[in-house]
């Protein structure tokens, strides 16, 4: 038997956060055909991988690449970091199902223009994704707000029963052409008067498929344990899992509180699936919203559609050039997106090292001056706060970017390293990878990633796209309440 490639002498780390052991593995037909001692095999490629670790491809949980794995098939910020999956259609907002009326309401304005929004079922984004043939597999929940865009007039109130009735039945036709489940972005104005009846009655739809429903929830500031319980009733009384969205003790005033969080995270959990996603940095980014406008930290500007030149200055700098107010200078720039350095690096610290968080970048690829986390937030993880801190042993930040996602999201085959799963790999040198994308110089590629398979195909190698474009739209399978509870 002559391989399509061998990979020999590696550490494996195979994602189910265990130790890793020295093995050779092969790859034919994109899976992993066999683990083990293979000196008498032989393969197309053959690769002495001594030193470095392979594992499972890492698995974005919470993206906003919908339209760029389309237009920007390569994705080379989630290939150079060893992602080999992306999640799409986070915080309420994705790019399908939408039938837009005029400009992309905000946040949808993070997805991109008004052009960028083509897909008015969810099967016709699938088609899409297909016919991109993107470097990455990608999986999509739905957005609420995006649902509420399609059906209310006004998205400034709670949804009617008759609208309530149209959402839900594009959610379930959106569900039975592969959607992962439901996502809300209950914090923006878009969605937030939406009342939590609007949103439990949308997540009864996901019930009968098994999918999930995940929040960026109604506040990350005072208020966030009083969200927390609302996203848990929801998923109680609609009985499906619940993630909660880059979990965070956002603003001064509610700094320190994450061990408050984390254990309404365990205490829910002790009951009901759930979980979380985080990103590894104590500054969040989204649009500018003028309520998040303050003086008790630094906040950067990321896009301005009137003040294109402003991208990458701190608000503080702009509006002292402008002799103008923090508040007034916000409104002059607007629409526009920011960097809020709004949380304590111990909270964050600490919802890393959570057992029931995962990792995803969050990153906002549309952005001119984007946050690092779309280029770094992976080999941070293993460099910065794995290796360097030592926060967590390597095979369990491994684990928080591939077992523990695929188990959540219900990707069959993949976030494991074992034979006759899919061969999503990535092969990287555990003493050198390490981010090097910063707040200063945010587009840059990691350090320390060798090389990076999906589906079986070398699409990453030593710091260049191979070009080779392996990845799949991944439908929904089977029922993710049960996932969780294998991975516990
Ligand atoms: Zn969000
Ligand atoms: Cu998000």
């Amino acid at each position: 038997m002559r391989y399509d490639t061998l990979i020999r002498n590696a550490l494996i780390i195979d994602g189910g956060n265990r130790p890793g052991y020295p093995a050779d593995l092969a790859i034919h037909d994109g899976r992993i055909q066999r683990i083990g001692e293979l000196a008498g095999a032989t393969a197309v490629q053959d690769i002495d991988a001594a030193g470095r670790v392979l594992a499972p491809g890492f698995i974005d949980v919470h993206t906003h690449d919908d339209t760029v794995v389309i237009r920007q098939p390569q994705m080379l910020p989630k290939l150079s970091q060893g992602v080999t999956t992306v999640i799409v259609g986070n915080c309420g907002i994705s790019a399908a199902p939408v039938s837009l009326k005029g400009d992309p309401p905000d946040p949808m304005n993070l997805l991109g223009e008004r052009s960028m929004f083509v897909y008015p079922r969810f099967r016709d984004y699938r088609t899409a994704v297909d016919a991109a043939r993107p470097a990455v597999n990608v999986a999509a929940l739905v957005g609420h707000t995006a649902l509420r865009s399609n059906h209310l007039t006004d998205l400034y109130r709670t949804a009617s029963v008759d609208e309530i009735t149209a959402m839900r039945e594009q959610l379930r036709e959106s569900l039975e052409d592969g959607a992962l489940g439901l996502s809300s972005g209950l914090a923006y104005a878009s969605a937030f008067a939406a009342d939590t009846d609007e949103v439990l009655q949308l997540a009864q739809e996901l019930t009968a498929f098994g999918a999930v429903y995940t929040t960026h929830l109604r506040s990350e500031f005072e208020p966030v344990l009083e969200a927390m319980d609302e996203a848990f009733f929801i998923a109680r009384a609609a009985k499906v899992p619940v993630i909660i969205s880059h979990l965070k003790c956002a603003g001064a005033g509610n700094w320190g509180r994450s061990p408050q969080l984390l254990a309404a995270l365990e205490q829910a959990a002790r009951e009901h699936p759930v979980g979380c996603d985080c990103y590894p940095y104590a500054a969040s980014s989204s649009t500018l919203d003028l309520k998040q406008v303050t003086e008790a930290y630094p906040i950067t500007i990321t896009w301005s559609t009137p003040h294109p030149e402003q991208d990458g200055r701190d608000l503080n700098a702009i509006a002292s050039d402008w002799g103008l107010g923090l508040l007034a200078a916000a409104e002059r720039l607007q629409p526009a997106g920011a960097v809020y350095h709004g949380m304590d690096e111990n909270d964050v610290r600490r919802i890393l090292a959570h057992p029931l968080s995962m990792i995803g970048s969050d990153g906002l690829p549309e952005d001119p001056f984007p946050h690092p986390r779309l280029w770094g937030a992976f080999p941070r993880v293993l460099g910065h706060f794995s290796r360097d801190l030592g926060l967590f042993p390597l095979h369990t930040a491994v684990h928080k970017m591939t077992g523990l996602c695929a188990a959540r999201f219900g990707l069959q085959q993949r976030g494991e390293i074992r034979e006759g799963h899919w061969a999503d790999l990535v092969l990287f040198d555990p003493a050198r990878v390490r981010d090097l994308a910063d707040f200063k110089h945010p587009q840059q590629a990691a350090e320390g990633i060798d090389g990076v398979w999906v589906n079986g195909v070398c699409s990453y190698v030593e710091g260049q796209a191979s070009g080779q474009r392996m990845g799949r739209f991944l439908p929904r399978h089977g029922d993710l309440s049960r996932g969780f509870n294998s991975a516990d």
